[in-house]
């Protein structure tokens, strides 16, 4: 596993407020927070100081659980490495990633950034910062669950390809069912790189196994699964570790689709 330094003057203020760590009105008063910065004309079509205002929200307000700087610069890499055409994201909260990944899915010459979210609250947070940092021609919030959300897209003709990338951010016990419908779909093939968040915090062991394993050991695993996926894709993974913005070590897992046995 690679790792990186731990800056600690950016770490964040405790997510954890009275026992909540989000939906206890935060996300809102981030949106007030924003908006009335003396230096709101600076930050209209700027997502790197939209970004900054909202690390600075977190680091002197409240905590957020986005993705933060560490573990954002090592997926930043991998896009402008990768160059992907069309990113899709489960789980986009108050758009941290969404505005991050999507300017650089712009800047590597990308298209199109699909944030799948399940609370319709924060969507509207998430899409009216994405408007903020001049992103909305590149980001596409899509309110629902991942399921939901992966299905909707691709009935309608949104998502009819392969796609470039996959980040997986939102509910844990999802992501391997999420990966599989993705799978299903024919929306991972030789090529498609997955991102998946908080493989230590809190861990995610079905997704680690299913992304690690063999053909074989897929095939067998599929077996028993209620819910089926692909197991002929071939998968080379690894796990990046990094830290949260609170200052907890977590890692990535970065997958990319390598073949398909026949
Ligand atoms: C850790 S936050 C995402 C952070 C975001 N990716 C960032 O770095 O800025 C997880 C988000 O997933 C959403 N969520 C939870 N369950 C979900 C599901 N089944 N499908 C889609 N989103 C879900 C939550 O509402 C929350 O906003």
């Amino acid at each position: 596993m690679e790792t990186s330094e731990l800056d600690r003057s950016k770490i964040y203020k405790s997510w954890e407020v009275d026992g909540k760590f989000h939906s206890d009105g935060r996300e809102v008063t981030l949106l007030g927070y924003v908006y009335s910065r003396p230096d709101i004309d600076q930050l209209r079509g700027s997502p790197q100081k939209v970004l900054e205002a909202i690390d600075d929200f977190a680091r002197s307000v409240t905590g957020l659980i986005n993705i933060g700087e560490a573990k954002g610069a090592v997926v930043t890499k991998l896009i402008a490495d990768c160059k992907p055409a069309t990113i899709l994201e489960l789980g986009g909260y108050v758009g941290y990633s969404a505005i991050l990944f999507g300017d650089a899915l712009r800047k590597a010459g990308g298209k199109q950034y699909h944030s799948v979210e399940k609370s319709p609250l924060f969507a509207a947070v998430a899409a009216s910062l994405v408007d903020l940092a001049g992103l909305r021609d590149v980001v596409r919030i899509t309110v629902g669950t991942g399921a939901e959300g992966i299905q909707r897209l691709y009935d309608s003709g949104v998502l009819k390809s392969q796609l470039s990338m996959a980040f997986f951010d939102h509910h844990k016990p999802s992501y391997t069912s999420d990966l599989k419908r993705c799978e299903r779909l024919g929306l991972v093939g030789p090529g498609t790189v997955l991102v998946a968040d908080n493989m230590i915090l809190p861990g995610n062991p079905p997704y680690a196994e299913w992304v690690r394993a063999s053909v074989a050991e897929k095939q067998e695993l599929d077996k028993n699964a209620e819910e089926k996926g692909s197991p002929n894709l071939q998968y080379k993974s690894r796990a990046i570790k990094s830290w949260e913005p609170s200052g907890h070590e977590d890692a990535l897992e970065i997958t990319e689709c390598v073949g398909i046995e026949a």
